[in-house]
């Protein structure tokens, strides 16, 4: 439904776009459309060489604010994940869970493109100086598991969704699929229970919107419009939230006017009352190297899901803020294992799709 607020930004937008002598602000572009070709292209190791085709698709994982924090080498057998401290984000993630949790995103799509080239693989955290994720290669046999042909279709689906249930089989297929070592998933698939648990994200999402420092460094990642996009292929793409394309000094023009605590509630309580359910990652315990495995986890989940036909997308809110964390903790009951990551799942179309900046700038 369009709204009246949702008019008046829609058309304050285009009257402002105009005014300053810009055409037509929706179409994603030309220089978008190829990122996007490059970025999610099908690859195979006799094309690429196996290296190469595993950061590929290790790339093409979730990954906060789309900084894709990640550093990929090869030692032997051994591909090596480090993280990219340059492009961590330290408003709103002060002690780095979300970038090792990304790591393990991007280690889950690796492992799942080696055991499609015919390698079983084993992946640990190795804690010395920053840590890095380890992935060791064992020659096997080829097995295309599903989840695998999925990387190319998973996308964080930000939009309202239709309100549909899932059914009870389906959740069971993503808790199965979730499952890795130390960390388990607890579905939420109960509109009442969300209803309760709404206000606490409420709460969060006012105390993060409310941070001068959180919103600076949201802005710094936004991306307005594709050509921007397409230009770093990384950060968030304007689109991909469903908010129109606009010259990006127009776009920071607009955020600073329209980004508020009360726009941004609203548009959360509208998008968790409209999915099916949610999906808690919880660790047993709460340090790096389980911060990946809740990373790892996740991807499953994301790629099943995906599978399956059923959308998702983050709803942090509920774990980012420690106070807000630990009140969430507590209604979960889950004592002092890490409450690690939260998303909402249900049923939408697709959005336009997040973009990946080349192999070459994240390998060494
Ligand atoms: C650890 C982690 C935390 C994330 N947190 C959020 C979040 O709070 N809100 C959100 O909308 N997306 C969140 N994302 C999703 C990323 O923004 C998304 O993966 C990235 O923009 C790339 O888009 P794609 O997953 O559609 O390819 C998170 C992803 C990861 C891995």
């Amino acid at each position: 439904m369009v709204t009246r607020r949702k008019l008046v930004i829609g058309t304050g937008a285009a009257a402002i776009a105009g005014a300053a002598g810009y055409p037509m602000l929706t179409g994603a572009g030309t220089a978008y459309r190829d990122a996007v070709r490059q970025s999610w292209a099908a690859k195979s190791p006799s094309q690429t060489g196996e290296f190469d085709y595993l950061v590929h698709y290790a790339t093409l994982a979730a990954n906060s604010h789309n900084t894709q924090p990640w550093i990929f080498s090869e030692v032997g057998k051994t591909v090596v994940i480090r993280p990219d401290m340059g492009r961590a984000t330290p408003a709103a993630d002060p002690d780095h869970h979300h970038l090792y949790a990304s790591l393990g995103c991007a280690a889950e799509n690796l492992s799942l493109a080696a055991m499609a080239a015919g390698s079983r693989t084993s992946a640990n955290f190795n804690p010395d100086g920053d840590g890095a994720v380890e992935i060791d290669r064992i020659a096997g046999r080829a097995e295309q598991e599903a989840l695998f042909g999925a990387i190319l279709e998973r996308q964080c689906t930000r939009s309202e969704y239709d309100g549909r249930t899932v059914s009870a089989s389906d959740i069971a297929q993503l808790e199965a699929a979730a499952k890795v070592d130390g960390c388990t998933l607890i579905a939420i698939p109960d509109r009442d229970r969300i209803e309760q648990l709404l206000a606490l994200a409420i709460t969060a999402n006012t105390i993060q919107v409310e941070d001068a420092k959180f919103t600076e460094e949201l802005k710094q990642w936004l991306r307005f419009n594709g050509g921007q996009a397409a230009e770093t292929r990384d950060g968030l793409y304007s689109a991909c939230a469903g908010n129109p394309s606009l010259p990006p000094f127009l776009g920071r023009i607009m955020f600073d006017l329209l980004f508020s605590a009360g726009s941004e509630n609203d548009k959360l309580a509208k998008q968790l009352r409209s999915s099916a359910g949610l999906a808690v990652f919880v660790t047993e315990r709460d340090d790096k190297a389980h911060w990946v495995q809740s990373g790892r986890s996740y991807q499953r989940f994301a790629l099943r899901a995906t599978t399956l036909g059923i959308r998702h997308a983050f709803v942090n809110q509920f774990v980012d803020v420690p106070t807000v964390r630990a009140e969430f903790s507590k209604v979960l009951g889950i004592g002092n294992q890490r409450a690690d990551l939260v998303v909402r799942y249900g049923y939408a179309p697709a959005m336009p799709r997040s973009l990946r900046r080349p192999i070459g700038e994240v390998i060494v």
